[in-house]
Protein backbone atom coordinates (compact mmCIF):
# COMPACT_ATOMS: atom_id res chain seq x y z
CA UNK A 1 0.00 0.00 0.00
CA UNK A 2 1.21 3.28 -1.16
CA UNK A 3 0.94 6.08 1.58
CA UNK A 4 0.77 9.79 1.38
CA UNK A 5 0.93 11.57 4.96
CA UNK A 6 -0.35 14.77 4.09
CA UNK A 7 -0.37 18.14 6.52
CA UNK A 8 -4.32 18.20 7.76
CA UNK A 9 -7.78 17.23 6.53
CA UNK A 10 -7.60 19.90 3.65
CA UNK A 11 -4.87 18.26 1.69
CA UNK A 12 -5.96 15.20 1.94
CA UNK A 13 -9.38 16.21 0.30
CA UNK A 14 -7.44 18.10 -2.29
CA UNK A 15 -5.05 15.08 -2.88
CA UNK A 16 -8.43 12.70 -2.92
CA UNK A 17 -10.38 15.02 -5.49
CA UNK A 18 -7.59 15.15 -7.65
CA UNK A 19 -7.29 11.26 -7.84
CA UNK A 20 -11.17 10.77 -8.40
CA UNK A 21 -10.57 14.08 -10.61
CA UNK A 22 -7.73 11.86 -13.23
CA UNK A 23 -10.07 9.01 -12.79
CA UNK A 24 -12.98 10.91 -14.71
CA UNK A 25 -10.69 12.75 -16.89
CA UNK A 26 -9.06 9.07 -18.38
CA UNK A 27 -12.74 7.78 -18.29
CA UNK A 28 -15.79 10.04 -18.96
CA UNK A 29 -18.01 6.86 -17.59
CA UNK A 30 -15.87 6.02 -14.60
CA UNK A 31 -17.30 3.78 -12.49
CA UNK A 32 -16.96 4.96 -8.59
CA UNK A 33 -17.06 3.43 -4.99
CA UNK A 34 -18.12 5.76 -2.03
CA UNK A 35 -17.70 5.73 1.50
CA UNK A 36 -20.32 7.70 4.05
CA UNK A 37 -18.92 8.51 7.43
CA UNK A 38 -16.82 11.83 8.49
CA UNK A 39 -13.91 11.62 6.86
CA UNK A 40 -14.74 11.69 3.03
CA UNK A 41 -16.84 14.98 3.79
CA UNK A 42 -13.92 17.21 2.46
CA UNK A 43 -13.17 15.22 -0.50
CA UNK A 44 -17.34 15.38 -1.25
CA UNK A 45 -16.98 19.48 -0.61
CA UNK A 46 -14.17 19.55 -3.02
CA UNK A 47 -15.69 17.46 -5.70
CA UNK A 48 -18.85 19.49 -5.17
CA UNK A 49 -16.85 22.92 -5.65
CA UNK A 50 -14.72 21.52 -8.47
CA UNK A 51 -18.22 20.74 -10.28
CA UNK A 52 -20.08 24.03 -9.65
CA UNK A 53 -16.35 26.00 -11.02
CA UNK A 54 -17.24 23.54 -14.36
CA UNK A 55 -13.91 21.55 -13.85
CA UNK A 56 -14.91 18.38 -13.45
CA UNK A 57 -18.03 16.78 -15.00
CA UNK A 58 -20.24 14.10 -13.37
CA UNK A 59 -22.77 13.43 -16.47
CA UNK A 60 -21.23 10.02 -17.09
CA UNK A 61 -20.42 8.73 -14.09
CA UNK A 62 -22.05 5.62 -12.49
CA UNK A 63 -21.48 5.21 -8.59
CA UNK A 64 -21.71 2.60 -6.45
CA UNK A 65 -21.59 3.05 -1.86
CA UNK A 66 -20.56 0.47 0.36
CA UNK A 67 -23.17 -0.04 2.69
CA UNK A 68 -26.27 1.33 4.10
CA UNK A 69 -28.05 0.71 7.45
CA UNK A 70 -30.62 -1.93 7.40
CA UNK A 71 -33.62 -1.45 7.88
CA UNK A 72 -33.82 2.59 7.75
CA UNK A 73 -35.98 4.82 5.41
CA UNK A 74 -34.30 6.59 2.91
CA UNK A 75 -36.13 9.91 3.94
CA UNK A 76 -34.25 9.18 7.60
CA UNK A 77 -31.63 11.83 8.14
CA UNK A 78 -29.75 9.19 9.54
CA UNK A 79 -29.96 6.88 6.28
CA UNK A 80 -26.22 6.75 3.99
CA UNK A 81 -28.94 7.87 1.18
CA UNK A 82 -29.62 11.13 3.00
CA UNK A 83 -26.09 11.59 3.64
CA UNK A 84 -24.43 10.85 0.30
CA UNK A 85 -27.19 13.05 -1.45
CA UNK A 86 -27.00 15.78 1.43
CA UNK A 87 -23.03 15.86 0.65
CA UNK A 88 -22.29 14.90 -2.57
CA UNK A 89 -25.20 14.29 -5.44
CA UNK A 90 -27.37 17.46 -4.71
CA UNK A 91 -23.78 19.44 -5.19
CA UNK A 92 -22.56 17.81 -8.80
CA UNK A 93 -24.44 16.87 -12.20
CA UNK A 94 -24.62 13.26 -11.44
CA UNK A 95 -27.94 11.34 -12.86
CA UNK A 96 -30.00 9.74 -10.38
CA UNK A 97 -30.83 6.54 -12.38
CA UNK A 98 -26.33 6.29 -11.90
CA UNK A 99 -26.61 6.05 -8.40
CA UNK A 100 -26.55 3.32 -6.15
CA UNK A 101 -26.51 2.89 -2.85
CA UNK A 102 -28.03 -0.61 -0.95
CA UNK A 103 -31.22 -0.50 -0.40
CA UNK A 104 -32.11 -0.11 3.38
CA UNK A 105 -35.79 -0.24 2.73
CA UNK A 106 -35.69 -3.46 0.50
CA UNK A 107 -38.00 -6.39 1.75
CA UNK A 108 -35.70 -9.14 0.89
CA UNK A 109 -32.11 -8.49 1.33
CA UNK A 110 -30.43 -10.97 0.39
CA UNK A 111 -32.50 -10.57 -3.17
CA UNK A 112 -30.80 -7.34 -2.54
CA UNK A 113 -27.25 -7.95 -2.28
CA UNK A 114 -27.59 -10.18 -5.63
CA UNK A 115 -29.07 -7.73 -7.00
CA UNK A 116 -26.03 -4.73 -5.83
CA UNK A 117 -23.26 -7.28 -7.55
CA UNK A 118 -25.14 -7.98 -10.50
CA UNK A 119 -25.46 -3.95 -10.80
CA UNK A 120 -21.74 -3.58 -9.97
CA UNK A 121 -21.04 -6.13 -12.62
CA UNK A 122 -22.96 -5.00 -15.62
CA UNK A 123 -21.49 -1.73 -15.13
CA UNK A 124 -18.17 -3.26 -15.52
CA UNK A 125 -16.77 -3.14 -12.04
CA UNK A 126 -15.18 -0.58 -9.57
CA UNK A 127 -13.04 1.66 -11.12
CA UNK A 128 -11.83 3.53 -8.14
CA UNK A 129 -13.59 3.05 -4.53
CA UNK A 130 -13.18 5.17 -1.96
CA UNK A 131 -12.80 3.61 1.45
CA UNK A 132 -12.77 5.20 5.61
CA UNK A 133 -11.71 3.13 8.15
CA UNK A 134 -13.78 1.76 11.33
CA UNK A 135 -11.55 1.82 14.43
CA UNK A 136 -11.82 -1.80 14.50
CA UNK A 137 -10.15 -1.92 11.42
CA UNK A 138 -13.68 -2.39 9.47
CA UNK A 139 -14.03 -1.20 5.93
CA UNK A 140 -17.55 -1.01 5.12
CA UNK A 141 -19.60 -2.78 7.15
CA UNK A 142 -17.16 -5.78 7.32
CA UNK A 143 -16.37 -6.08 11.01
CA UNK A 144 -13.58 -8.17 12.75
CA UNK A 145 -14.92 -11.63 12.59
CA UNK A 146 -13.23 -15.14 12.15
CA UNK A 147 -14.62 -15.23 8.61
CA UNK A 148 -15.16 -12.25 6.19
CA UNK A 149 -17.74 -12.27 3.20
CA UNK A 150 -16.55 -12.30 -0.33
CA UNK A 151 -20.04 -10.28 -1.86
CA UNK A 152 -22.20 -7.82 -0.74
CA UNK A 153 -24.42 -9.24 2.35
CA UNK A 154 -26.83 -8.26 5.26
CA UNK A 155 -24.60 -8.07 8.48
CA UNK A 156 -24.60 -7.54 12.33
CA UNK A 157 -22.79 -4.37 13.54
CA UNK A 158 -20.10 -5.10 16.30
CA UNK A 159 -20.91 -2.79 19.72
CA UNK A 160 -17.62 -0.96 19.04
CA UNK A 161 -19.11 0.37 15.46
CA UNK A 162 -22.71 0.38 17.14
CA UNK A 163 -20.88 3.11 20.01
CA UNK A 164 -18.50 4.74 17.15
CA UNK A 165 -21.81 5.67 15.09
CA UNK A 166 -24.20 6.56 17.82
CA UNK A 167 -23.01 10.59 17.47
CA UNK A 168 -25.42 11.07 14.74
CA UNK A 169 -27.86 9.64 16.40
CA UNK A 170 -29.50 11.09 19.30
CA UNK A 171 -28.99 7.56 21.67
CA UNK A 172 -26.70 4.68 21.50
CA UNK A 173 -30.38 2.59 21.31
CA UNK A 174 -31.29 4.05 18.24
CA UNK A 175 -28.55 2.81 15.90
CA UNK A 176 -29.47 0.19 13.65
CA UNK A 177 -27.38 -2.99 14.55
CA UNK A 178 -27.62 -4.55 10.72
CA UNK A 179 -26.18 -3.54 7.38
CA UNK A 180 -26.12 -4.05 4.01
CA UNK A 181 -22.62 -4.18 2.82
CA UNK A 182 -20.27 -4.85 -0.17
CA UNK A 183 -18.10 -7.40 0.91
CA UNK A 184 -14.19 -8.25 1.00
CA UNK A 185 -14.31 -9.38 -2.16
CA UNK A 186 -16.48 -6.59 -3.98
CA UNK A 187 -14.18 -3.80 -2.41
CA UNK A 188 -11.18 -6.21 -3.60
CA UNK A 189 -11.66 -6.43 -7.10
CA UNK A 190 -12.00 -2.57 -7.19
CA UNK A 191 -8.79 -2.10 -9.84
CA UNK A 192 -7.89 0.77 -7.64
CA UNK A 193 -8.46 2.34 -4.29
CA UNK A 194 -8.06 5.81 -2.55
CA UNK A 195 -8.41 5.14 1.89
CA UNK A 196 -8.64 8.09 4.09
CA UNK A 197 -7.53 7.83 7.47
CA UNK A 198 -7.29 11.05 9.68
CA UNK A 199 -7.21 11.83 13.50
CA UNK A 200 -5.66 10.72 16.31
CA UNK A 201 -8.11 8.09 17.11
CA UNK A 202 -7.39 5.96 14.45
CA UNK A 203 -3.12 5.83 14.98
CA UNK A 204 -3.46 2.92 16.73
CA UNK A 205 -5.50 0.98 13.78
CA UNK A 206 -3.31 2.84 11.05
CA UNK A 207 0.07 0.84 13.19
CA UNK A 208 -2.38 -2.43 12.59
CA UNK A 209 -2.94 -2.01 8.74
CA UNK A 210 0.96 -1.23 8.00
CA UNK A 211 2.42 -4.00 10.19
CA UNK A 212 2.64 -6.28 7.51
CA UNK A 213 0.27 -9.02 8.91
CA UNK A 214 -3.07 -10.04 7.59
CA UNK A 215 -5.85 -10.86 9.46
CA UNK A 216 -9.85 -11.03 9.73
CA UNK A 217 -9.41 -9.26 13.24
CA UNK A 218 -8.37 -6.14 10.96
CA UNK A 219 -10.62 -6.57 8.11
CA UNK A 220 -8.64 -3.55 6.21
CA UNK A 221 -5.43 -5.61 6.59
CA UNK A 222 -6.74 -7.60 3.89
CA UNK A 223 -5.71 -4.46 1.58
CA UNK A 224 -2.35 -5.18 1.75
CA UNK A 225 -2.74 -7.99 -0.76
CA UNK A 226 -4.35 -5.48 -3.42
CA UNK A 227 -1.77 -4.18 -6.24
CA UNK A 228 -2.64 -0.48 -6.36
CA UNK A 229 -3.93 1.14 -2.75
CA UNK A 230 -2.97 4.29 -1.93
CA UNK A 231 -3.50 5.50 1.70
CA UNK A 232 -3.90 9.21 2.38
CA UNK A 233 -3.22 10.03 6.48
CA UNK A 234 -2.99 13.27 8.40
CA UNK A 235 -0.01 13.23 10.36
CA UNK A 236 -2.51 12.64 13.83
CA UNK A 237 -3.36 9.12 12.57
CA UNK A 238 0.05 8.40 11.25
CA UNK A 239 1.71 9.35 14.31
CA UNK A 240 2.34 5.29 15.56
CA UNK A 241 4.39 4.74 12.18
CA UNK A 242 7.60 3.93 12.42
P1 LIG B 1 -15.60 7.86 10.00
O1 LIG B 1 -16.11 6.39 9.69
O2 LIG B 1 -15.09 8.40 8.70
O3 LIG B 1 -16.83 8.58 10.45
O4 LIG B 1 -14.53 7.76 11.02
C1 LIG B 1 -15.26 5.52 9.03
C2 LIG B 1 -15.82 4.12 9.06
O5 LIG B 1 -16.43 3.71 10.07
O6 LIG B 1 -15.60 3.37 8.08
Amino acid sequence: MKKIICKNEAEIAEISAAMIAEQIFIKRESVIGLATGSTPEGLYRKLGEMCKNGDLDFSGVRTFNLDEYYPIKKSSDQSYDYFMWDRLFSHINIERENVHIPNGECADPAEECIAYEQKIASAGGIDIQVLGIGVNGHIGFNEPEAELKMDTHLTGLTPSTIEANSRFFSSVGEVPTKALTMGMGTIMKARSIIMLITGEHKAAITEKIFSGVVTTDVPASFLNLHPNVTVLLDEAAAAKLK
